[in-house]
């Protein structure tokens, strides 16, 4: 790997970790994990771009629900580690797609253990709980319609076929989640999110979240103002995947002329530097030898 490539690739997993582990997504040959080689989610999640410039959006739109909100601000250490909460999820994402069978329950059922105590009032006094089927597939559901979204936007246009295939994947580790019901096609992604938004608002603790979001330091290592309107860019950008009426719930709606002229091609320019830089991603590579049985030689050894 040349000395750009290698660079790209170390900035993005100081911040967004690795997601190579043999443990995880290599394991016993033939095993094709919970969705499996030829699916639309080994094509579309083994895009890292679209995965990683989802977790922005999905994250606030997670949180427009005001007990999603109330659990993160209750519970959550994010302010002590603001990129832990978006490593963790795109950890879950590929480990949940990627991973050997065991591993990917593993990942699941450790992420409903911490869930177990995720319980609480919100501030107007209706008590939630994390682990309330309705509000898994709710957060559940954010992740691939936003994955979608990037994806269509910086790779291809996905037919409705294609992405009834993908959200009745993905639907699987959802309910394995503790979601009920949750959208397996384009059509009911769309009506569910219309049900949904009656339901979302936003609140003190949202604009405490979005607050922290816009003044936390993203980019640590630059001067403090280049930081502030990197950061800035990062965010209108990051929410221009999000539907129109929740970039105007969040007050997101109108960014400098500048960020909506840039926008756009901005993201896809990133989404490119991320493909180039990481070519196959390791972790659907060992997937991929997992799943058409080859033997690791240290696998074999041991
Ligand atoms: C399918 C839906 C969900 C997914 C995929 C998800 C994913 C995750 C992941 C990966 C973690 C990190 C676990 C770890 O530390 O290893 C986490 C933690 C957390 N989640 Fe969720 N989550 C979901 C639903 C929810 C909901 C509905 C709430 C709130 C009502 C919530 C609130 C939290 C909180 C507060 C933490 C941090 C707990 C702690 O640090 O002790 N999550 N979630």
């Amino acid at each position: 790997m040349n000395a750009l490539r290698r660079w790209i690739v170390d900035d993005f997993e100081r911040g967004a970790g690795r997601h190579d582990d043999p443990a995880v997504y290599g394991g016993p040959p033939g095993d094709p994990g919970l969705i499996g080689p030829g699916s639309m989610s080994w094509e579309i999640n083994a895009d890292l771009a679209a995965v990683a410039q989802a977790g922005l959006p999905a994250i606030v739109l997670e949180i427009l629900h005001p007990s999603v909100v109330a659990g993160v601000e209750d519970l959550s250490n994010y302010r002590e580690d603001p990129f832990q909460r978006a490593r963790a999820t795109l950890g879950y994402v590929l480990a949940t797609t990627f991973g050997n069978t065991e591993a990917a329950t593993a990942v699941i059922e450790r992420v409903k253990h911490v869930h177990s105590f995720v319980n609480g009032t919100r501030p107007d006094g209706v008590s939630y709980r994390a682990l309330d089927p309705e509000l898994i597939a709710w957060v559940h559901t954010c992740i691939p319609w936003m994955i979608l979204r990037v994806f269509e936007d910086t790779k291809r246009p996905l037919s409705q076929r294609e992405k009834d295939r993908y959200l009745t994947e993905q639907a699987v580790i959802g309910r394995m989640g503790g979601a009920g019901w949750v959208p397996e096609t384009a059509k009911e992604l769309d009506d569910y999110v219309e049900a949904m938004r009656p339901r979302l608002s936003v609140n003190a603790q949202t604009r405490e979240f979005i607050g922290f979001l816009m003044t936390s330091p993203f980019f640590p290592d630059l001067p403090e103002w280049v930081d502030r309107q990197l950061h800035r860019f990062t965010i209108y950008a990051g929410m221009s995947r999000a539907p129109q009426w929740a970039q105007e719930l969040i007050g997101y709606d109108r960014p400098p002329m500048t960020t909506r002229v840039l926008t756009g091609p901005m993201l896809r320019l990133d989404a490119q530097r991320l493909r180039w830089a990481f070519g196959s991603p390791r972790y659907l590579q060992l997937a991929q030898q997992r799943a058409a049985g080859v033997v690791r030689p240290q696998a074999a050894a041991t």
